[in-house]
């Protein structure tokens, strides 16, 4: 009867959907896209054809794939008008801000003659959206420096595509460097789905109105921005930046800082809300930060040997054992991040191009089944009814 609902806050123990994309147990540590697991797919798989198996469910067999990566290289371009929005924001807003209010901006140019009820439609907004979301993050960092926006070479591959907008430039020839497209594909593989997360049970949220696909793509991107979520890799990068050295002392006044009640801090890149294990995306990316800034001399890093000490003196500590928290995705993300060159602040928003495939896969499988518009409860703890003063 009315007011009587179970209460879930933070929906710990609510599932809000049936979905056959992503498989998370989080005790033992696994994370299977369409039953495959993460660590194959990271070793043998692409970005683009990880967007196709999470988009229909199986991968694609070499026609397949080749028509599909076609198409989303038709795509890549975005509205010469688009270049106005940008215009709006300071020189020096967030790239996430400027992508909130981009992506959402898309919704105008593909919204009147869009049918939602059709798969066809379906498809090709989920393909505008996984192609011109490098296109659009380049943008934001080229806005950022006040550098002219580049438009995309489809004689790349979607990795090479992102970095050659990101960092080429009129002036001079940019070569892709393959071991950067390597280690960009493999952090868009690695973010690029995880079940119902904030952002995605946003997406889903929004997307259980009836609303424009890109609208909801805007409305996942700005729950990711927070510091709990995707925002996270930003964080651990200048967590590492205020720590400063690998000395036991300052890694150790960082660790009691994060288990203080009274201190808001938390250890960035650390605790996830269903692995109680090792992140397997994490084991993942930690291999590939070794190899990257092995690749390019770099093993010495400063940061990396902070992030490892701190892991480290973490993993053996009792709160942190007590309360099974490992690394997550965005702990060694970063540190690849800055070895390739991409500016702190354009981190999350790499995360937010990577998540597309997964928020619009999700979408997708809404729309295309009996789904009903999403409208929680609450449990009321305002005043009881009373009467309006009169004189
Ligand atoms: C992502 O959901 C997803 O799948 C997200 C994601 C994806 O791919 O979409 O995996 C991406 O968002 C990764 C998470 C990135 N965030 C961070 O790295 C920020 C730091 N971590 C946290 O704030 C926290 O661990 C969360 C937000 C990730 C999870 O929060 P929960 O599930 O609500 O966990 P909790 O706050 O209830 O923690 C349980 C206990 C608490 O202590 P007690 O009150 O029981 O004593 O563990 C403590 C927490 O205070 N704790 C931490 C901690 N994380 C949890 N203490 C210190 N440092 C931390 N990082």
């Amino acid at each position: 009867s009315e007011g009587l609902f179970t209460y879930d806050p933070g929906f710990v123990a609510t599932a809000s959907c049936e979905s056959g994309i992503t498989y998370i147990d989080g005790a033992a540590g696994v994370l299977l896209h369409r039953g495959y697991p993460i660590g194959q797919l990271a070793e043998n798989s692409n970005y683009v054809e990880l967007c196709y198996l999470l988009l229909f469910g199986e991968l694609p067999s070499k026609a397949q794939y080749d028509d599909f990566a076609a198409t989303v290289r038709n795509h890549t371009m975005v509205h010469e008008q688009l270049v106005n929005f940008f215009k709006g924001f300071r020189r020096d807003a967030h790239p996430m801000a400027i992508l909130c209010g981009v992506v959402g901006g898309l919704a105008a140019f593909y919204h009147d003659n869009l049918d939602i009820t059709k798969e066809e439609e379906r498809r090709v907004s989920a393909v505008r959206l996984i192609a011109k979301m490098p296109t659009l993050a380049a943008m934001c960092h080229k806005y950022n420096i006040g550098q002219p926006f580049n438009y995309p070479r489809n004689d790349l591959d979607y990795a090479e595509n992102f970095l050659y907008m990101m960092f080429g430039n009129p002036c001079e020839s940019y070569e892709v460097n393959p071991v950067f497209a390597k280690a960009m594909d493999r952090i868009f593989m690695l973010h690029a789905d995880h079940e119902q997360n904030a952002s995605t049970s946003t997406v889903r949220l929004a997307g259980s109105t009836g609303a424009n696909p890109f609208a909801c793509i805007s409305a996942g991107i700005a729950a990711l921005w927070g510091p709990a979520h995707g925002g996270a890799n930003e964080a651990v990068l200048n967590m590492l930046d205020e720590i400063g050295d690998e000395s036991e002392e300052n890694i150790q006044r960082f660790i009691d800082r994060a288990k203080d009640k009274d201190d808001p801090f938390k250890l960035m890149g650390f605790g996830h809300r269903v692995y109680r294990n090792f992140d397997p995306r994490a084991k993942v990316m930690k291999e590939t930060c070794d190899e990257v800034l092995g690749e390019l001399g770099l093993a010495d890093d400063p940061q990396l040997k902070i992030a490892k000490r701190l892991e480290q003196i973490a993993l053996e500590d009792d709160y942190f054992i007590e309360r099974k928290l490992y690394p997550n995705v965005d702990f060694y993300s970063g540190i690849i991040l800055k070895a390739i060159g991409i500016p702190t602040n354009m981190f999350t928003v790499i995360f937010a191009t990577a998540r597309t495939i997964g928020w619009i896969s999700h979408w997708n499988e809404m729309i295309s089944s009996s789904y009903r518009i999403s409208r929680p409860r609450q449990l009321y703890t305002g005043h009881s009814k009373r009467d309006y003063p009169t004189k």
